[in-house]
């Protein structure tokens, strides 16, 4: 009833809005041009401040906490507040029922009525998960993961969502910070292509449609390059890596469409993120014309007062407001803070205008004024979760997510019968470590597990072997995971099992939620007893295939020199189980190709593929004074790109259309691939330059295009590539794009060791 009021309001009032056009404090327009923004400033002007600044308040759900529970935040409290209209979101209410109830609150019981935007961390999947994002990175298949998302958001708005906090498009470099397992892995280019396509997934072509649901680029930025890996830390880097490293999959978000940005927790160079106008108003509503709007992260309004940015509430609410936060997530800050800042004069109310615009803007694309209860259909909720059809698209991108790190004597695919083999390890039968972090929707033990899926070949003797525990207590997403380091029991029963096996399958690696938030490592090898495990087996029976379930890299050099077989299976989700089987039994050839480099050992973190040269970068005189360490090999044990298959792929024929280009040129590059092996195989094709002299050093080696074919056995395929002038520049230190002329490299291969190399001249 109250909804028909303000529609009739909003249509019948013309808009007086001015815009931002303040020159005290700094501020970025809006686009005033479309119908909703019509409706949204006609709205803004029933609105008092305190209502405004309910708005920008967004509030936990009652029951699950993803970080500190902030003082005074009580359920009486958040009630009261939803009552009175200072409530604009919020975030980890789920189920058609609940998120209606908490809607109808919003709708009929506050003074305009206004519906609430409800998010939630849908990270891989609602209650049918994917692979974990990092997994699904490794399959460089766009399509499926844009697929994916859009799984993730068909389920998540069948259960009352309407916004998810995600894609994480954090580059993540660091394999000892818990987090890389959300992002798309090490690579701005390949990180930029996946930004777009979870966007896409989520948001589809139609926000207002009834299965799509509002993104979310976070987090702005610079989070994944925290110090040492350690979880929240300092982060202190250059124009350089900030503007070519960090930007470029939030920007690719935004030019796709991407509706929210959440900004994080870390500081960057000294100021907070939260607090940075520069990354906000200057960089993302400006320069990039963003126009939907910031929520910060869990009470990180709030945490600038520990960094030591602001001395106390008042003093962060006025940083983050003006610096472009546009919503408080669970801090308490703007809600106590901010409507007096706009009475006593220290923040304009135009600042308050221009979040509010966005975040309105949003509800009205989504369609919640027309129906707020639109993603509240309990009968849809049913039908839509867990369908058949949601179960064969993850375990389809399962698939497509393995990698196969090394394949000895093809001691893979295994054999369909005839075989006595042995399975060992915890995690084979673990149901809920496969559904790796960020699962809050999904409930556990849901897994297909590596057990239950080999079972299902019945051709071999199958015998399992638990062996002895990853982690001591099984602890929910909140808690610290406690490893156990001591106790070998079913150690004996294992290596029983390996010595009367023709063939030892071993499934090792991280516990479920042994990556993710609050879960950085300075070890990043097999946890527990496992190594011990290995090589314990490894003495009786070494004809093993290692299974990896981990959400990071590892630094697994002992098993890449001894283990003939290694398959990279991260955490899958809840086709897991099926789609390792069909791997290891050669029903699905694998394809992935590895999204981040693999150290040879935690020194030689962070290692990336994209490195400067150096001024010292080779041993010329056999002396020690070159750049690189005395106890290891320079080189990764595997790196970027890396991924075998069934078959093997031979590089040819690397061409280019001329050898000099003006700037506004295209540089077109062909190659031919040749399946050389007796199986079908899909290829990722990868295409790397060097820019050999900049004005600021260029890396070693940038990923530039790639291509994905599937080829017949003896088959050759000519690929075709075109790099155009966005490809061959980069941002200088005044981040501004630059394309300078000079001679280049090119290079073509299966990875980022790549094979085949040509050069060009930019005049
Ligand atoms: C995380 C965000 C997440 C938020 C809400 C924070 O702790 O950093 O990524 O979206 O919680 O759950």
């Amino acid at each position: 009833m109250k909804q028909c009021v303000i529609q009739m309001f909003i249509l019948s009032l013309s808009i007086i809005f001015t815009g931002c056009d303040s020159n005290k404090q700094k501020q970025t327009t809006r686009h005033m041009n479309t119908e909703i923004d019509k409706k949204v400033d006609s709205l803004l002007k029933l609105m008092t401040i305190e209502e405004k600044v309910g708005q920008m308040n967004q509030y936990n759900g009652f029951w699950d906490v993803t970080g500190p529970a902030p003082e005074g935040g009580s359920a009486e409290k958040k009630y009261e507040h939803l009552r009175n209209g200072w409530v604009g979101s919020m975030l980890t209410v789920r189920g058609a029922k609940e998120v209606r109830a908490v809607q109808k609150i919003a709708v009929e019981e506050t003074r305009l009525g206004i519906p609430l935007i409800i998010g939630f961390d849908v990270i891989h999947g609602y209650k049918t998960l994917s692979p974990i994002p990092l997994a699904e990175a490794a399959s460089w298949d766009l399509k499926a993961i844009e697929k994916s998302a859009s799984v993730a958001a068909a389920e998540a708005s069948a259960s009352g969502i309407n916004w998810t906090f995600g894609p994480m498009v954090d580059i993540g470099r660091d394999a000892r910070w818990g987090r890389v397992m959300e992002g798309a892995g090490e690579d701005p280019f390949l990180g930029s292509l996946i930004a777009q396509a979870r966007v896409k997934g989520f948001q589809g072509d139609d926000l207002s449609a009834v299965n799509t649901i509002a993104a979310c680029a976070k987090h702005f930025a610079a989070y994944g390059f925290a110090e040492a890996g350690k979880e929240y830390n300092t982060v202190d880097i250059g124009t350089s890596t900030l503007h070519n490293i960090v930007l470029p999959p939030f920007k690719a978000a935004a030019e796709a469409g991407v509706r929210t940005f959440m900004n994080s927790f870390n500081e960057l160079n000294g100021v907070p993120v939260t607090g940075s106008s520069y990354l906000q108003r200057d960089i993302l509503k400006g320069e990039w014309g963003f126009n939907g709007f910031v929520v910060s992260d869990w009470a990180s309004i709030n945490e600038m007062i520990s960094w030591g940015h602001a001395k106390d509430k008042r003093e962060a609410a006025k940083i983050a407001a003006i610096a472009g936060s546009d919503m408080d997530m669970e801090g308490n800050v703007y809600v106590e803070e901010l409507a007096q800042l706009v009475k006593d004069g220290v923040v304009e109310e135009a600042i308050l205008d221009d979040a509010v615009g966005r975040i309105l803007k949003v509800k009205f694309e989504l369609g919640l004024f027309d129906d707020p209860y639109k993603y509240c259909d309990e009968t849809r909720e049913k039908e839509v979760i867990g369908s058949k059809k949601h179960r064969e698209a993850v375990l389809d991108m399962a698939k497509k997510s393995i990698v196969l790190l090394k394949n000895k004597n093809n001691l893979l695919p295994l054999k369909k019968e005839g075989q006595k083999i042995a399975l060992i390890g915890a995690l084979a039968s673990d149901k809920s470590s496969p559904l790796g972090s960020w699962r809050i929707a999904s409930d556990d033990e849901t897994a297909v597990s590596v057990l239950e899926g080999m079972q299902k070949y019945t051709g071999n003797s199958l015998n399992y072997v638990k062996g002895p525990d990853v982690a001591l207590e099984t602890t929910t997403f909140l808690h610290e995971v406690k490893l156990n380091t001591t106790d070998t029991s079913g150690l004996e029963e294992a290596i029983n099992a390996a010595k009367s096996s023709d063939v030892v399958v071993m499934v090792l690696g991280e516990y479920g939620f042994q990556t993710g938030e609050g879960r950085s490592r300075t070890n990043l090898q097999l946890p527990g007893v496992q190594q011990e495990l290995l090589e314990a087996v490894y003495k009786v029976n070494p004809n093993i295939v290692l299974v990896l379930n981990n959400g990071r890299p590892l630094a697994i050099s002992w098993a890449d020199e001894h283990i003939p077989a290694i398959v990279e299976a991260w955490q899958l989700g809840t086709e897991t189980g099926n789609a390792v089987a069909e791997v290891l039994y050669g029903d699905y050839n694998p394809s992935g190709k590895l999204p981040m480099t693999f150290p040879r050992n935690v020194g030689q973190v962070p290692i990336y593929y994209n490195y400067k040269n150096t001024g010292r970068p080779v041993d010329k005189d056999d002396n020690v004074f070159w750049s690189h360490y005395v106890d290891v090999d320079k080189t990764p044990l595997y790196p970027f790109g890396h991924g075998l298959s069934y078959t093997s792929f031979e590089y040819s024929d690397l061409k280019l259309n001329a050898s000099t280009f003006s700037v506004n040129d295209d540089v077109q590059v062909s190659v031919t691939v040749t399946n050389t092996g007796k199986v079908e195989g899909k290829e990722v094709v990868q295409l790397y330059i060097r820019d050999l002299v900049g004005s600021i050093t260029r890396p070693v080696k940038e990923l530039k295009a790639f291509e994905m074919i599937t080829l017949q056995p003896g088959v050759s395929k000519t690929v075709n590539f075109v790099l155009n002038k966005e490809a061959l520049g980069f941002y200088n230190n005044e981040g501004k794009y630059v394309i300078e002329s000079g001679d280049f490299k090119v290079f073509l291969g299966g990875s980022s060791d790549t094979v085949l190399e040509a050069d060009f001249t930019l005049e």
